[in-house]
């Protein structure tokens, strides 16, 4: 019994310092993710994801239109695990910083991977 408990909590402390979330296969919730956009992200991003929001249109660079440019992150393909890193720990050199610490559920991020992912014209 003592070893079960110890293989659960070392299988716990594992699956929390790896990367092993599957944002991919994670049903997403858009309701909720739209709620934590406008708060988080809109203000640079635009409510319709072209990068047009009061803080975003004069930054350099200016966060790119999620509906019709190439993400930087997977080109024409992105796909919700990139963005979903993308989310985490933010990009250098621009004013895209890493969430992680401010949105600690990553189930939460993930949703607003797939919320962003949603403003794609295919
Ligand atoms: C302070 C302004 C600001 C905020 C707030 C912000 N971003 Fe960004 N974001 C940027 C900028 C600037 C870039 C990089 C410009 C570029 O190359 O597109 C960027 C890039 C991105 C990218 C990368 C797309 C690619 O090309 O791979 C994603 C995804 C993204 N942001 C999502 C979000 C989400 C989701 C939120 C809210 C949780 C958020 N951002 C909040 C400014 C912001």
């Amino acid at each position: 019994m003592r070893i079960f408990a110890l293989v659960c909590a070392l299988g716990m402390m594992a699956s929390s310092v790896s990367f092993a979330f599957d944002c991919k296969g994670h049903k997403a919730d858009l309701a909720r993710a739209k709620t934590s956009f406008t708060t988080n992200c809109v203000s640079c991003h635009g409510e319709k994801g072209d990068g047009n929001g009061p803080a975003g249109q004069y930054m350099n660079p200016k966060p790119r239109s999620f509906a019709t440019d190439d993400f930087k992150s997977g080109g024409k393909k992105p796909n919700a695990d990139l963005v979903f890193t993308t989310i985490s720990k933010g990009l250098a050199g621009t004013a895209m910083t890493a969430f992680e610490g401010q949105i600690k559920d990553e189930k939460e991020r993930c949703d607003l991977a797939h919320y962003v992912l949603s403003f794609r014209k295919k």
